[in-house]
């Protein structure tokens, strides 16, 4: 028989779930039509024994543990989603939608790198040395530590990393390389699997730190990031609006560090700057003396953010008034708005109510709500709250208030932002206790929080 047997078989574009038959709708990730046939060779049990083990079983405490020397990437925001720096010989995929900025931010690490000595690899399969060179010339001076390489077949980019053996090297992205042992196309999840799975052997066994980029792909041919998030070592997504300026790196997975981290970003024209105080910038250009706005806190992480959580409440001329909610979960504004109008006797059925989180960020998180039952309560009374407020807590069907997790953590950030007065559930204020500088109102109800800005 020859060396491997060729089947087809068909594979979800979307989380690589693989099935002997098409499907309409994938079993693993519940998307619709993103089955695609594609042949695999099966490999033969001989060349599966040609790979030997390098050395036999050890027993941990045999292992030496350096200190994880970890190579700072000189951004901080980076650094931290990273869980401290880039670990040697570790693989990170980077996804996120076209377009958004991985190219320019993975450029930029490039930069600050080569700066410091490091020898850095930048290979595309994207773009052309012209257009790279373009998009560095609105970044800034790069070093000559910086090579970049437009190549997209794995065997020579293997062949080039084993010759030059930089520290670090971008695989800009893996959905175009490709690999001559597999007969799919460039972008197929067979390909996408067995590129990565090269790019691993050659990090793990040089020791080489590798960032690959993914696209986030909504519909098509070609194989999204999650495909190959359980091969990789750290997972980081790049999002944000695109109308906005700001993006947000966040881990999903990290086998060196906590996951749920995020990094904020603010897009320039001379590419992405860091954003150290998201707080603040959240928070700008608040109005002063404003109806219907107040501050609010939602854990990203483990690092808090402010954010203005804003309210208007109009007289309707609709039979049906008009509910809208930016920024947070539609049917949850409902939901608060029913319990206003049961348990505060508010009548808001004349009117139209629109809830907005300032600054285009999408919050997910239930601590906002007793920011936006303040804020609907603050416009449809057309009464400012006091600007140096700030509220947290869940609120639940009955109007009580419900403990979140991490309050003192954001207390510290009001503090931090100047804020003197924080709302808070009453079992979290007991939990703290006093802090220096602050005042604590601690609530059990939503009548409570509207008595105390009343
Ligand atoms: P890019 O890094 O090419 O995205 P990706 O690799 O994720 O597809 O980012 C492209 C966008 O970023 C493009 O719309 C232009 C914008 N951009 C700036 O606003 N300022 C800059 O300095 C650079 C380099 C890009
Ligand atoms: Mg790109």
């Amino acid at each position: 028989m020859a060396k491997g047997k060729t089947s087809t078989v068909f594979f979800c574009q979307s989380c690589g779930y693989e099935s002997p038959k098409w499907m309409g709708q994938c079993p693993g990730c519940r998307e619709w039509n993103t089955f695609v046939e594609e042949t695999v060779e099966k490999k033969s049990a001989a060349k599966a024994h040609e790979r030997r083990a390098a050395g036999g079983p050890v027993c941990l405490s045999s292992i030496e543990t350096k200190d994880e020397e970890r190579v700072t990437t000189r951004m901080q925001e980076l650094d931290r989603v990273l869980g401290g720096g880039i670990v040697p010989g570790s693989l990170v995929l980077v996804g996120g939608d076209p377009g958004i900025g991985k190219s320019t931010l993975l450029l930029q690490v490039c930069q600050k790198l080569a700066d410091d000595g490091h020898e850095v690899l930048y290979i595309s399969g994207e773009e052309s040395l012209k257009q790279i060179k373009l998009r560095a010339e609105r970044i800034g001076q790069f070093s000559d530590k910086l090579r970049l390489f437009c190549e997209t077949n794995l065997e020579l980019i293997g062949d080039t990393i084993r010759n030059s053996k930089p520290e670090v090297v971008i695989i800009d992205s893996i959905q175009t390389m490709y690999n001559e042992d597999v007969s799919s196309a460039p972008g197929s999840v067979s390909q996408v699997r067995e590129s990565t799975s090269v790019l691993m052997q050659l990090a793990k066994g040089l020791g080489i730190s590798i960032f690959i980029v993914g696209h986030v792909t909504k519909e098509g041919t070609v194989a999204g990031p999650r495909v190959l998030e359980h091969m990789v070592d750290t997972v980081l997504y790049f999002e944000g609006d695109r109308h906005a300026s700001y993006r947000i790196l966040r881990a999903v997975k990290n086998r060196f560090g906590s996951t749920n981290e995020i990094g904020v970003f603010e897009m320039r024209e001379t590419g992405l700057t860091e954003v150290e105080n998201p707080s603040q910038f959240m928070l700008n250009g608040r109005p002063e003396e404003a109806s219907g706005s107040i501050v609010a806190c939602s854990m990203e992480g483990t690092r808090p953010i402010l954010l203005e959580i804003q309210a208007l409440v109009a007289r309707s001329q609709l039979a049906m008034p008009r509910r809208t909610a930016a920024g947070m979960d539609y049917n949850r504004v409902s939901l608060l708005l029913a319990v206003l109008e049961k348990r505060l006797n508010l009548h808001l059925s004349g009117s139209d109510v629109y809830v907005n989180i300032a600054g285009g960020i999408r919050i997910n998180e239930p601590a906002i709500d007793l920011g936006v039952v303040l804020a609907i309560v603050s416009s449809s009374r057309d009464r400012a709250i006091d600007e140096k407020v700030l509220a947290f807590g869940e609120v639940g069907l009955s109007g009580e208030v419900r403990a979140v997790s991490q309050a003192a953590q954001r207390v510290q950030e009001a503090k931090k932002l100047g804020f003197t007065t924080v709302i808070l559930p009453e079992v979290c204020r007991e939990q703290i206790g006093e802090v220096k500088g602050v005042r604590l109102i601690g609530v059990r109800s939503v009548g409570d929080a509207v008595q105390a800005i009343s």
